[in-house]
């Protein structure tokens, strides 16, 4: 069942989803040769604490860290630790926040200093695929016409699309309905956006092919081919116009 929001849960959406932008911005500001994601996890933990919310990632599922950070071939899900990031890295950051019994969730890759035209080029088309699937996020358009645009332009720039992952309804829980798929699935249903709708989209790309699997740590999502993977997603707000990015993509570390 997919929820409709009231213009005071769109409030506290919003409340929920300028920190967790914040905490993103954060966790990209970090991304630099020697820090290790363990450390990103904590300041990011320490901030989304310091806002009065609750980091949404933290122990759902039994997962054990409050980020997510996916190097390189990383995909998603990745669970910091020791790693030490390195100058020409890819750093995947995703984070969620919860307060007031809302949920935000959003992510992006950050270069680590000088990457290859290959990892920029996939950087930018990830996040520029979100922005054209957003196009059709609006009252009246439908569900596929948003996966469609996604996955039309990641494939004409020769990337490809991870199936397995989807971006999802949230709300009073991170994961509600629709599942949003970043390619057109059938399965998905052609359900029409409402105004009051609350969606996560998040395109995840490979610069390859489109397998992956889970490494045996039961998180950590890796590329099949080893070649490297992108991650970029916002909260957003189906109006009868443009969307309403809850996760600010402009905000600044605080
Ligand atoms: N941000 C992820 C999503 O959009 C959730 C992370 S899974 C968790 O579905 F276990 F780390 F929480
Ligand atoms: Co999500």
């Amino acid at each position: 069942m997919i929820t409709l929001k009231s213009s005071r849960e769109i409030d506290l959406m919003r409340q929920a989803g300028k920190i967790t932008a914040a905490a993103r911005a954060l966790a990209g500001a970090m991304v630099a040769p020697g820090v290790t994601t363990r450390e990103i996890d904590r300041a990011v933990a320490r901030y989304i604490r310091s806002q009065g919310a609750v980091p949404s990632f933290l122990h759902y599922n039994g997962y054990p860290a409050s980020v997510c950070i996916s190097v390189n071939d990383e995909v998603i899900h990745g669970i910091p630790g020791s790693r030490v990031i390195k100058e020409g890295d890819i750093v995947s950051v995703d984070v969620g926040a919860f307060k007031d019994g809302f949920h935000g969730d959003c992510a992006g890759t950050y270069p680590c200093g000088e990457v290859s035209e290959e990892a920029r080029r996939l950087i930018e088309v990830t996040r520029q695929s979100f922005f054209e699937g957003i196009r059709y996020a609006r009252e009246g358009c439908r569900l596929p016409d948003l996966s469609g645009a996604i996955q039309r332009y990641v494939e004409a720039n020769g990337f490809s699309v991870v199936r397995e992952f989807v971006g999802h309804g949230i709300g009073r829980k991170m994961h509600e309905d629709p599942e949003v798929p970043n390619y057109v699935e059938p399965k998905a249903g052609r359900p029409r956006f409402l105004r009051g709708m609350t969606i996560a989209v998040e395109p995840m790309v490979n610069a390859g092919g489109v397998g992956v699997y889970t490494m045996p740590d039961g998180w950590t999502v890796r590329t099949a081919d080893g070649r490297l993977s992108a991650h970029y997603e916002n909260t957003i707000l189906i109006t009868d116009g443009e969307p309403e990015l809850l996760t600010d993509p402009d905000a600044k570390a605080e």
